[in-house]
Protein backbone atom coordinates (compact mmCIF):
# COMPACT_ATOMS: atom_id res chain seq x y z
CA UNK A 1 0.00 0.00 0.00
CA UNK A 2 1.63 3.41 -1.48
CA UNK A 3 1.32 6.38 1.09
CA UNK A 4 0.19 10.10 0.18
CA UNK A 5 1.07 13.29 2.06
CA UNK A 6 -1.56 16.03 1.86
CA UNK A 7 -1.22 19.40 3.32
CA UNK A 8 -4.39 21.52 3.93
CA UNK A 9 -6.18 18.24 4.80
CA UNK A 10 -9.11 19.38 6.36
CA UNK A 11 -9.59 22.05 4.16
CA UNK A 12 -12.40 22.60 1.09
CA UNK A 13 -10.23 20.22 -1.48
CA UNK A 14 -7.50 18.60 1.03
CA UNK A 15 -10.35 16.57 2.10
CA UNK A 16 -12.14 15.45 -0.62
CA UNK A 17 -8.66 14.08 -2.14
CA UNK A 18 -7.96 12.77 1.12
CA UNK A 19 -11.31 10.90 0.71
CA UNK A 20 -11.03 9.63 -2.47
CA UNK A 21 -7.05 8.55 -1.94
CA UNK A 22 -8.20 6.39 0.48
CA UNK A 23 -11.22 4.48 -1.01
CA UNK A 24 -8.70 4.01 -4.38
CA UNK A 25 -6.75 2.24 -1.43
CA UNK A 26 -4.01 4.67 -0.46
CA UNK A 27 -2.66 5.29 3.06
CA UNK A 28 -3.08 8.93 4.30
CA UNK A 29 -1.32 11.08 6.32
CA UNK A 30 -2.87 14.55 6.60
CA UNK A 31 -1.73 17.40 7.81
CA UNK A 32 -3.56 20.56 8.51
CA UNK A 33 -3.38 23.78 11.39
CA UNK A 34 -7.10 24.22 11.11
CA UNK A 35 -6.41 27.84 10.37
CA UNK A 36 -8.85 30.40 11.33
CA UNK A 37 -9.42 32.15 7.96
CA UNK A 38 -13.06 30.48 8.30
CA UNK A 39 -14.96 28.31 10.52
CA UNK A 40 -12.84 24.93 12.28
CA UNK A 41 -16.34 23.47 12.85
CA UNK A 42 -16.40 23.40 9.06
CA UNK A 43 -13.05 21.82 8.75
CA UNK A 44 -13.86 19.44 11.52
CA UNK A 45 -16.91 18.50 9.34
CA UNK A 46 -14.46 18.47 6.04
CA UNK A 47 -12.41 15.33 7.61
CA UNK A 48 -14.78 13.58 9.88
CA UNK A 49 -14.65 10.74 7.33
CA UNK A 50 -11.12 10.55 6.72
CA UNK A 51 -10.44 10.18 10.83
CA UNK A 52 -12.59 7.21 10.81
CA UNK A 53 -10.50 5.58 8.69
CA UNK A 54 -8.28 2.88 9.11
CA UNK A 55 -5.83 4.32 6.67
CA UNK A 56 -6.15 8.24 7.99
CA UNK A 57 -3.41 9.84 10.47
CA UNK A 58 -3.80 13.27 11.43
CA UNK A 59 -0.96 15.85 12.26
CA UNK A 60 -2.54 18.95 13.82
CA UNK A 61 0.16 20.76 13.92
CA UNK A 62 1.58 24.45 11.50
CA UNK A 63 3.59 23.35 8.78
CA UNK A 64 6.10 26.32 9.36
CA UNK A 65 6.76 24.12 12.74
CA UNK A 66 6.32 21.00 11.66
CA UNK A 67 9.67 18.70 11.35
CA UNK A 68 8.81 16.96 7.84
CA UNK A 69 11.28 14.51 7.89
CA UNK A 70 9.61 11.52 9.72
CA UNK A 71 6.61 12.24 7.07
CA UNK A 72 8.50 12.39 4.29
CA UNK A 73 10.21 8.87 4.50
CA UNK A 74 6.89 7.11 4.61
CA UNK A 75 5.81 8.58 1.59
CA UNK A 76 5.71 8.18 -1.94
CA UNK A 77 3.07 11.16 -2.90
CA UNK A 78 3.25 14.78 -1.86
CA UNK A 79 0.03 16.73 -2.40
CA UNK A 80 0.66 20.17 -1.35
CA UNK A 81 -2.43 22.27 -0.92
CA UNK A 82 -1.97 23.89 2.05
CA UNK A 83 -1.91 28.21 1.30
CA UNK A 84 -3.79 31.08 3.05
CA UNK A 85 -6.74 31.32 0.19
CA UNK A 86 -8.75 34.22 -0.66
CA UNK A 87 -7.70 37.38 -2.92
CA UNK A 88 -9.49 39.83 -1.35
CA UNK A 89 -7.98 39.33 2.77
CA UNK A 90 -4.45 39.41 0.61
CA UNK A 91 -4.02 43.52 0.74
CA UNK A 92 -2.45 45.05 3.69
CA UNK A 93 -1.08 43.81 6.81
CA UNK A 94 -2.61 39.69 6.16
CA UNK A 95 0.04 39.75 3.57
CA UNK A 96 2.46 38.64 6.09
CA UNK A 97 0.01 35.58 6.37
CA UNK A 98 0.04 34.63 2.90
CA UNK A 99 3.77 34.67 2.53
CA UNK A 100 4.52 32.55 5.08
CA UNK A 101 1.55 30.11 4.68
CA UNK A 102 1.98 29.85 0.71
CA UNK A 103 5.91 31.29 0.15
CA UNK A 104 7.83 30.49 3.00
CA UNK A 105 6.26 26.85 4.04
CA UNK A 106 6.33 25.56 0.43
CA UNK A 107 9.93 26.63 0.25
CA UNK A 108 10.59 24.65 3.36
CA UNK A 109 9.01 21.45 2.32
CA UNK A 110 10.98 21.63 -0.69
CA UNK A 111 13.68 21.71 0.85
CA UNK A 112 12.57 18.80 3.13
CA UNK A 113 12.05 16.76 -0.28
CA UNK A 114 15.71 17.35 -1.68
CA UNK A 115 16.91 13.80 -0.32
CA UNK A 116 13.62 12.04 -0.63
CA UNK A 117 14.72 8.40 -2.04
CA UNK A 118 11.03 7.00 -1.55
CA UNK A 119 9.14 10.17 -3.24
CA UNK A 120 7.25 9.05 -6.59
CA UNK A 121 6.07 12.95 -7.47
CA UNK A 122 5.31 16.19 -5.73
CA UNK A 123 1.88 18.35 -6.60
CA UNK A 124 1.73 21.54 -5.94
CA UNK A 125 -2.20 23.25 -5.78
CA UNK A 126 -1.39 26.51 -7.92
CA UNK A 127 -3.83 28.55 -9.19
CA UNK A 128 -5.42 30.47 -12.19
CA UNK A 129 -4.81 33.65 -10.25
CA UNK A 130 -1.17 33.70 -11.76
CA UNK A 131 -2.43 34.88 -14.90
CA UNK A 132 -3.92 37.93 -13.37
CA UNK A 133 -6.66 39.79 -16.19
CA UNK A 134 -6.03 38.32 -19.72
CA UNK A 135 -7.84 39.11 -23.04
CA UNK A 136 -8.42 35.27 -24.35
CA UNK A 137 -7.91 31.79 -23.69
CA UNK A 138 -4.97 31.21 -20.65
CA UNK A 139 -2.78 28.94 -21.80
CA UNK A 140 0.39 27.48 -19.75
CA UNK A 141 3.08 27.81 -22.21
CA UNK A 142 2.17 31.24 -24.16
CA UNK A 143 0.03 33.71 -21.72
CA UNK A 144 2.23 35.64 -19.68
CA UNK A 145 2.03 35.42 -15.44
CA UNK A 146 0.68 38.80 -14.39
CA UNK A 147 -0.98 38.61 -11.02
CA UNK A 148 -3.56 40.89 -10.24
CA UNK A 149 -4.18 40.33 -6.21
CA UNK A 150 -0.51 39.63 -3.94
CA UNK A 151 -2.52 36.61 -3.13
CA UNK A 152 -1.65 35.72 -7.08
CA UNK A 153 1.66 37.28 -6.37
CA UNK A 154 2.33 34.68 -3.29
CA UNK A 155 1.10 31.23 -5.43
CA UNK A 156 3.41 32.16 -8.86
CA UNK A 157 6.24 32.62 -6.30
CA UNK A 158 5.67 29.62 -4.80
CA UNK A 159 4.80 28.08 -8.16
CA UNK A 160 8.83 29.24 -9.11
CA UNK A 161 10.18 27.60 -6.07
CA UNK A 162 8.39 24.01 -6.94
CA UNK A 163 10.08 24.78 -10.61
CA UNK A 164 13.71 25.84 -9.04
CA UNK A 165 13.52 22.72 -6.62
CA UNK A 166 12.76 20.40 -10.08
CA UNK A 167 15.37 21.96 -12.16
CA UNK A 168 18.21 21.85 -9.61
CA UNK A 169 17.72 19.28 -7.40
CA UNK A 170 15.45 16.93 -9.52
CA UNK A 171 12.21 17.01 -7.25
CA UNK A 172 9.88 15.38 -9.31
CA UNK A 173 7.25 18.41 -9.16
CA UNK A 174 4.41 18.83 -11.16
CA UNK A 175 2.24 22.19 -10.75
CA UNK A 176 -1.89 22.47 -11.40
CA UNK A 177 -3.49 25.54 -11.72
CA UNK A 178 -6.91 24.86 -10.48
CA UNK A 179 -9.82 27.28 -11.65
CA UNK A 180 -12.69 28.29 -9.20
CA UNK A 181 -13.36 24.80 -7.78
CA UNK A 182 -17.20 24.67 -6.61
CA UNK A 183 -19.11 21.91 -4.96
CA UNK A 184 -19.47 20.59 -1.58
CA UNK A 185 -17.61 21.93 1.08
CA UNK A 186 -16.74 24.68 -1.08
CA UNK A 187 -15.11 27.33 1.45
CA UNK A 188 -17.73 29.66 3.11
CA UNK A 189 -15.87 33.15 1.42
CA UNK A 190 -16.26 31.61 -2.23
CA UNK A 191 -19.04 33.23 -4.16
CA UNK A 192 -21.41 29.93 -4.75
CA UNK A 193 -21.38 29.10 -1.03
CA UNK A 194 -22.62 32.44 -0.20
CA UNK A 195 -25.10 32.60 -2.38
CA UNK A 196 -26.67 29.53 -1.64
CA UNK A 197 -26.64 30.28 2.37
CA UNK A 198 -28.28 33.66 1.44
CA UNK A 199 -31.11 31.74 -0.58
CA UNK A 200 -31.53 29.60 2.14
CA UNK A 201 -31.98 32.56 4.38
CA UNK A 202 -34.44 34.66 2.14
CA UNK A 203 -31.79 37.12 2.22
CA UNK A 204 -30.17 39.54 -0.82
CA UNK A 205 -27.47 38.35 -2.87
CA UNK A 206 -24.09 40.76 -2.52
CA UNK A 207 -22.44 40.59 -6.10
CA UNK A 208 -19.09 42.62 -5.95
CA UNK A 209 -18.65 44.51 -9.67
CA UNK A 210 -21.98 43.97 -12.62
CA UNK A 211 -22.15 40.32 -12.34
CA UNK A 212 -21.11 40.06 -15.93
CA UNK A 213 -17.29 38.69 -14.92
CA UNK A 214 -16.78 35.15 -15.92
CA UNK A 215 -15.22 32.64 -14.78
CA UNK A 216 -14.41 29.04 -15.47
CA UNK A 217 -15.83 27.05 -12.93
CA UNK A 218 -14.05 23.91 -11.78
CA UNK A 219 -16.05 20.45 -10.15
CA UNK A 220 -14.19 19.70 -6.99
CA UNK A 221 -14.23 15.94 -8.27
CA UNK A 222 -12.88 16.97 -11.45
CA UNK A 223 -10.20 18.62 -9.75
CA UNK A 224 -9.62 15.55 -7.31
CA UNK A 225 -9.41 12.98 -10.44
CA UNK A 226 -7.11 15.60 -11.91
CA UNK A 227 -4.94 16.06 -9.03
CA UNK A 228 -4.24 12.08 -8.47
CA UNK A 229 -3.64 11.30 -12.46
CA UNK A 230 -0.94 14.15 -12.04
CA UNK A 231 0.84 12.34 -8.95
CA UNK A 232 0.83 9.00 -10.94
CA UNK A 233 1.56 10.17 -14.16
CA UNK A 234 5.02 9.72 -15.48
CA UNK A 235 5.37 13.83 -16.05
CA UNK A 236 7.29 15.78 -14.18
CA UNK A 237 8.25 19.68 -14.26
CA UNK A 238 5.26 20.22 -15.98
CA UNK A 239 2.74 22.91 -15.16
CA UNK A 240 -0.90 22.51 -16.22
CA UNK A 241 -4.25 23.93 -16.47
CA UNK A 242 -7.09 22.24 -14.22
CA UNK A 243 -10.17 24.27 -15.41
CA UNK A 244 -14.03 23.18 -15.53
CA UNK A 245 -13.87 23.02 -19.57
CA UNK A 246 -17.17 25.81 -20.09
CA UNK A 247 -17.46 29.68 -18.66
CA UNK A 248 -20.37 31.13 -17.14
CA UNK A 249 -20.72 34.93 -15.55
CA UNK A 250 -22.04 35.24 -11.80
CA UNK A 251 -25.38 36.40 -13.41
CA UNK A 252 -26.20 33.13 -15.80
CA UNK A 253 -24.73 30.77 -12.53
CA UNK A 254 -27.90 32.90 -10.57
CA UNK A 255 -29.91 32.00 -13.21
CA UNK A 256 -29.19 28.55 -12.80
CA UNK A 257 -29.23 28.80 -8.95
CA UNK A 258 -32.87 30.28 -9.18
CA UNK A 259 -33.74 27.31 -11.04
CA UNK A 260 -32.47 24.66 -8.70
CA UNK A 261 -33.93 26.44 -5.59
CA UNK A 262 -37.19 27.15 -6.71
CA UNK A 263 -37.10 30.87 -5.38
CA UNK A 264 -37.32 34.54 -6.12
CA UNK A 265 -33.88 36.29 -5.63
CA UNK A 266 -32.59 39.59 -5.08
CA UNK A 267 -29.26 40.96 -6.07
CA UNK A 268 -27.63 43.80 -4.38
CA UNK A 269 -24.90 45.26 -6.64
CA UNK A 270 -21.89 46.09 -4.58
CA UNK A 271 -18.43 47.69 -5.83
CA UNK A 272 -16.28 46.05 -7.49
CA UNK A 273 -13.39 44.37 -5.14
CA UNK A 274 -9.26 45.20 -5.89
CA UNK A 275 -8.00 41.59 -6.76
CA UNK A 276 -10.68 40.45 -8.75
CA UNK A 277 -10.49 39.39 -12.33
CA UNK A 278 -12.61 40.06 -15.21
CA UNK A 279 -12.25 36.99 -16.67
CA UNK A 280 -10.66 33.52 -16.48
CA UNK A 281 -10.95 30.58 -19.14
CA UNK A 282 -8.42 27.65 -19.19
CA UNK A 283 -7.21 25.97 -22.14
CA UNK A 284 -6.85 22.48 -20.99
CA UNK A 285 -5.47 20.53 -24.06
CA UNK A 286 -2.20 20.21 -22.29
CA UNK A 287 -4.08 18.59 -19.25
CA UNK A 288 -5.99 16.21 -21.38
CA UNK A 289 -3.04 15.17 -23.51
CA UNK A 290 -0.55 14.54 -20.67
CA UNK A 291 -2.53 13.35 -17.57
CA UNK A 292 -5.97 12.44 -19.54
CA UNK A 293 -7.76 15.55 -17.81
CA UNK A 294 -11.58 15.27 -18.25
CA UNK A 295 -14.21 18.04 -17.41
CA UNK A 296 -17.41 16.59 -18.01
CA UNK A 297 -19.40 18.23 -14.93
CA UNK A 298 -22.78 19.48 -15.88
CA UNK A 299 -22.86 22.95 -13.91
CA UNK A 300 -26.34 22.30 -13.10
CA UNK A 301 -25.64 18.86 -11.56
CA UNK A 302 -22.59 20.23 -9.52
CA UNK A 303 -24.37 23.72 -8.27
CA UNK A 304 -27.22 20.77 -6.85
CA UNK A 305 -24.73 19.15 -5.06
CA UNK A 306 -23.50 22.18 -3.07
CA UNK A 307 -26.77 23.20 -2.31
CA UNK A 308 -27.51 19.88 -0.64
CA UNK A 309 -24.44 20.03 1.17
CA UNK A 310 -25.08 23.43 2.14
CA UNK A 311 -28.61 22.57 3.05
CA UNK A 312 -27.70 19.02 4.91
CA UNK A 313 -24.87 21.24 6.82
CA UNK A 314 -26.79 24.54 7.44
CA UNK A 315 -25.58 25.01 10.92
CA UNK A 316 -22.28 25.49 9.71
CA UNK A 317 -22.51 28.53 7.74
CA UNK A 318 -24.69 30.26 10.34
CA UNK A 319 -22.62 33.09 11.98
N1 LIG B 1 -10.73 26.69 -4.01
C1 LIG B 1 -10.33 27.15 -5.19
O1 LIG B 1 -11.14 27.54 -6.04
C2 LIG B 1 -8.87 27.19 -5.54
C3 LIG B 1 -8.50 27.71 -6.80
C4 LIG B 1 -7.14 27.75 -7.13
C5 LIG B 1 -6.19 27.25 -6.25
N2 LIG B 1 -6.58 26.77 -5.04
C6 LIG B 1 -5.53 26.25 -4.13
O2 LIG B 1 -5.94 24.95 -3.69
C7 LIG B 1 -5.51 24.75 -2.36
C8 LIG B 1 -6.68 24.33 -1.48
O3 LIG B 1 -7.66 25.38 -1.49
P1 LIG B 1 -9.00 25.29 -0.64
O4 LIG B 1 -10.02 26.11 -1.32
O5 LIG B 1 -9.27 23.87 -0.32
O6 LIG B 1 -8.57 26.07 0.69
P2 LIG B 1 -8.87 25.78 2.23
O7 LIG B 1 -8.59 27.03 2.98
O8 LIG B 1 -10.22 25.17 2.39
O9 LIG B 1 -7.76 24.69 2.62
C9 LIG B 1 -6.43 25.03 2.94
C10 LIG B 1 -6.07 24.36 4.27
O10 LIG B 1 -4.70 24.63 4.56
C11 LIG B 1 -4.55 24.77 5.96
N3 LIG B 1 -3.31 25.53 6.21
C12 LIG B 1 -3.03 26.80 5.78
N4 LIG B 1 -1.81 27.15 6.20
C13 LIG B 1 -1.30 26.09 6.89
C14 LIG B 1 -0.06 25.86 7.56
N5 LIG B 1 0.91 26.79 7.62
N6 LIG B 1 0.14 24.66 8.16
C15 LIG B 1 -0.83 23.69 8.11
N7 LIG B 1 -2.02 23.87 7.50
C16 LIG B 1 -2.25 25.06 6.90
C17 LIG B 1 -5.82 25.50 6.40
O11 LIG B 1 -6.12 25.29 7.77
C18 LIG B 1 -6.87 24.90 5.47
O12 LIG B 1 -7.60 23.85 6.10
C19 LIG B 1 -4.82 26.02 -1.92
O13 LIG B 1 -3.43 25.88 -2.14
C20 LIG B 1 -5.38 27.07 -2.88
O14 LIG B 1 -4.47 28.15 -3.07
C21 LIG B 1 -7.89 26.72 -4.66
Amino acid sequence: METALITGVAGFIGSSLAEKLLKDNFKVIGIDSFTNYYSTRIKEKNIENCLKHPNFSLIHQDLDTLDLSVSIEKAEYFFHLSAQPGVRASWGKEFTTYVKNNISVTQKILESLKNSTRLKKFVFASSSSVYGNQSSIMNEDTSLTRPASPYGVTKLAAENLVNLYFKNYGVPTISLRYFTVYGPRQRPDMAFTRFFHSIIKDNKLIIFGNGEQTRDFTYVDDVVKATINAATSDHVGEILNIGGGSVFSLIQIIEFMKEITEKELEIDFKTEQKGDVKHTSADISKSEKLINYKSNTDIKYGLTQQYEYIKTNLNLYDN
